[in-house]
Formats: structure tokens, sequence, C-alpha cells
């Protein structure tokens, strides 16, 4: 635990890693996103609440179903994805506590009728999640192109009607075309985004 991961490493998950928008004629495995969320999921989240749940949309006619409510620029990479993925949280994901953190009995009561706390505690341990199956996916070797740019209550009637979750943002899944990437924009600085007290 106490060895930084090697150069090669941290180039695949954060250096060299970018967001990708064309992709190689090279299929993303079932078992391939599998194990991108089985590592997603060791990913920590409060009181281990884990509340993102995921739709990946392999086929044409799954995603015929998501474009109407895409933003124009997003549609056709989405389209040319071989994989996109609704990253959403369930906004009762309390209901799974007794299995999730189950030394602490009261612990569905504490969302269960504060619907508020519920809300922001799904969202953003989901998007953490959200985060960490980027990484995920980086590490198999997977390129992403996530996306906020869609129309949210659209999509979560198409796709989850008659239950609680709710998208956060999607995430096209392949193997990028490097050639077809614009240079990278810069990042702040550590002075300019971090304070050391
Ligand atoms: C949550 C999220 C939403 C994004 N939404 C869109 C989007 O709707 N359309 C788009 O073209 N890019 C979108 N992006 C891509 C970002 O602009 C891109 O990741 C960022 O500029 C960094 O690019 P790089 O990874 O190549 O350095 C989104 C990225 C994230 C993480």
């Amino acid at each position: 635990m106490d060895q930084p991961l090697s150069q090669a490493a941290l180039n695949r998950l954060f250096h060299e890693a970018r967001t990708h928008s064309a992709w190689l004629d090279q299929p993303v495995t079932d078992e391939t996103l599998r194990e991108a969320y089985d590592l997603m999921k060791m990913g920590p989240t409060s009181m281990n609440c884990s509340p993102a749940r995921i739709v990946f949309l392999r086929t044409k006619e799954a995603k015929e179903r998501l474009k109407p409510f895409l933003m124009a620029s997003n549609a056709d990479k989405t389209m040319a994805a071989p994989v996109t993925a609704i990253i959403a949280y369930d906004l009762k994901f309390y209901e799974r506590l007794s299995q999730l953190f189950p030394h602490y009995a009261g612990a569905r009561e504490i969302f269960a009728n504060h619907s508020e706390l519920a809300q922001i505690t799904a969202m953003r341990n989901g998007t953490l999640q959200g985060g960490y199956f980027i990484l995920a996916a980086r590490a198999l070797g997977l390129d992403c192109g996530p996306m906020s740019g869609f129309d949210n209550a659209k999509v979560d009637a198409e796709f989850f009607a008659g239950e609680s979750l709710k998208s956060n943002f999607l995430c096209n899944l392949g193997y990028g075309d490097p050639s077809k990437l614009f240079p990278r924009n810069p990042r702040l600085a550590f002075e300019e985004a971090c304070k050391l007290l």
C-alpha cells in the first residue's frame, strides 16, 4: 500500500488519459463492463451507501432511445461509441443499507423520511462513484467520453419510469482514436487550486 503506482500506471489513469469523441472499430465486451463495475464498486461512499446505478447501452436500438434527448453536439459521437453508460443514482439507496451497512440498524431511518438529505447524499456519492467508474474504465484500457449535455428528465422518463433512479451523467466507452484528439486544455496549478494551511 505504501508504494506509488508505476509511472506507466499514472500515465494511463491521468497524464495520458483523454476525453474521447472518436472511436476505433473495436468492441467493448460485457466482461470488461463487469470488470469496470467491480472495480468502481470498491471506491468509498458515505455509510457505504453505494447509490450509483448504471445502464449500459450496447445496441443501436438502445442508443436510439437515448438519441432524441442528447444535445445536438453529443449525438454523433454517442451513436458511434461502442457503449454509452447512463450513470444514475438511486434516490432510495437507503433501502439497501441493511445489506451495505449492517452493523448500524438505524441507518435507513436517517434518510427514509428526509428526502433532501437522501437527495444530496445520493447525488454526492453517485457522482463520486461516476468518477471512480471513469478511472476504473481507464485502468482496464478503455477510453471515456463523459457528457452532461442531455435532458435528464426525459432520459429518466424513458429509462427509469416508475423507478427511484435519476440520471446523473452519460459516459461513452470504447477505444478512442488518438488521431482525432484536440490539444489538451491546461489545468489549474497547485497554487491556483489548493492551500496549505
Ligand atoms: C461530467 C462531465 C460532463 C461533460 N459533458 C460534456 C458534454 O456534454 N459534451 C462534451 O463534448 N464534453 C463533455 N465533457 C467533456 C469535458 O469537456 C472534458 O472531459 C474536459 O474538457 C477534459 O478533457 P480531457 O480529458 O481531454 O483533458 C464532460 C465531462 C464531464 C466530466
